[in-house]
């Protein structure tokens, strides 16, 4: 592996980050205020879990239990406090009303679902932050609540970038989508109308990016990012084995120069311009059955946050993975999070890296 500088943009940004694990100095926290389950559409027939679409049909489009709210909501406390004391400063978005219909002149939803996961919505390469272009309907007005904090950043000097907003026509949905057996080969719910991506579909290695092509990026959704961020940047799309695809960071997470955290059920080649990096084999999650996850797998467990290339915030009751951290030389920052959990993200989905100390770098 060799660690090459490359030149740099702008370091007066309040924006800056190249990578996942440089020193974090300013990060978005979510918010659970006003969540909504999600109405149902055949957009999530490829993303979420197979058991929750009567629950979708049935309470879509209609908040989400008070105290699974407030439960998540403590969770995010704790996890400002922790970060607030470890030194680093948090932003909050602000919670916006969701439990409101809306309508394009194309298509309508009964409402949005929440303001949640920065992560999904917004993608910061250096000192410039990228609004995605989500294949949700009831997501498409969430960068709402943290557009306050884009207008600040920008008129501090980040540079701020929207992709093309899609249309979201039925066009870009295949209609009698069902996901493949296992075994079976790959399809997804995406058409290539348009580009669509989610931010959380990409993670951040200096001037490498890893992505997978799934249920909520497809892969004009991929080229655009390419030819956007131009031959500075280069994007690796990696192959996985995940009938429901829909973010990258519960199945490969790199988390310090040199170290990838694999999913074992779903990431079996290795990149190539990884051949000489750590693959770190996490243990299974141990979220029990009883604990309700709406709207992700238990591989949640592997969506940690780093605080720098040594410090991992991870949640206080995975004890194999806590155990497993150490081994691997790191040092496991426990925090509780599993009420979080429950609404389809971790650590690394709740929050936005605004800005990370360091410079674009070469690591592969
Ligand atoms: N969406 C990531 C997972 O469910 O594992």
């Amino acid at each position: 592996m060799s660690e090459t500088k490359l030149p740099q943009s702008s370091s007066s940004s309040p924006v800056c980050a190249w990578n996942e694990w440089d020193p974090l100095e300013e990060v978005i926290v979510g918010t659970c205020t006003g969540a909504v389950v999600p109405p149902w559409h055949i957009s999530l027939a490829g993303a979420m879990p197979s058991e929750s679409e009567a629950f979708f049909k049935e309470h879509g489009g209609t908040p989400f239990p008070q105290e699974r709210i407030d439960a998540a909501n403590r969770n995010l406390a704790e996890l400002t406090s922790l970060l607030e004391s470890e030194g680093v400063k948090v932003r909050r978005p602000k919670p916006v009303e969701q439990a409101l219909p809306y309508a394009a002149p194309d298509w309508s939803s009964p409402s949005g679902v929440y303001n949640a996961m920065p992560r999904d919505l917004m993608l910061v390469i250096g000192d410039e932050i990228i609004e995605t272009p989500g294949a949700w309907r009831s997501r498409y007005f969430e960068f709402k609540s943290f557009r306050d904090l884009l207008k600040e950043y920008f008129h501090a000097g980040a540079r701020w970038t929207a992709a093309p907003r899609p249309e979201l026509t039925d066009e870009l949905f295949v209609q009698d989508y069902t996901p493949p057996a296992p075994g079976e080969p790959m399809r997804y719910v995406l058409t290539e109308f348009e580009p669509v991506f989610d931010a959380a579909d990409f993670v951040r290695c200096g001037s490498d990016l890893f992505c997978h092509r799934s249920n909520v990026t497809n892969a004009a959704g991929i080229e655009w990012l390419r030819r956007h961020l131009g031959s500075e940047f280069r994007i690796h799309e990696i192959e996985v084995e995940d009938t429901m695809p829909m973010h990258i960071d519960s199945t490969f997470m790199p988390i310090a120069p040199g170290k990838v955290v694999i999913n074992p059920d779903r990431v079996k080649k290795v990149p190539d311009a990884l051949r000489h990096w750590d693959i770190l084999v996490p243990p299974r999650p141990t979220i029990p059955d009883s604990h309700p996850l709406y709207m992700s797998s238990k591989w949640i467990t592997m969506n940690v946050l780093m605080l720098d290339e040594n410090r991992v915030v991870v949640e206080e009751n995975e004890e194999p993975l806590i155990h497993a951290f150490k081994e691997w030389g790191f040092t496991p920052v426990p925090c509780p999070f599993r009420d979080f959990n429950s609404f389809g993200g971790s650590f690394h989905c709740a929050t936005l890296d605004v800005r990370r100390r360091g410079t674009l770098q070469s690591y592969v």
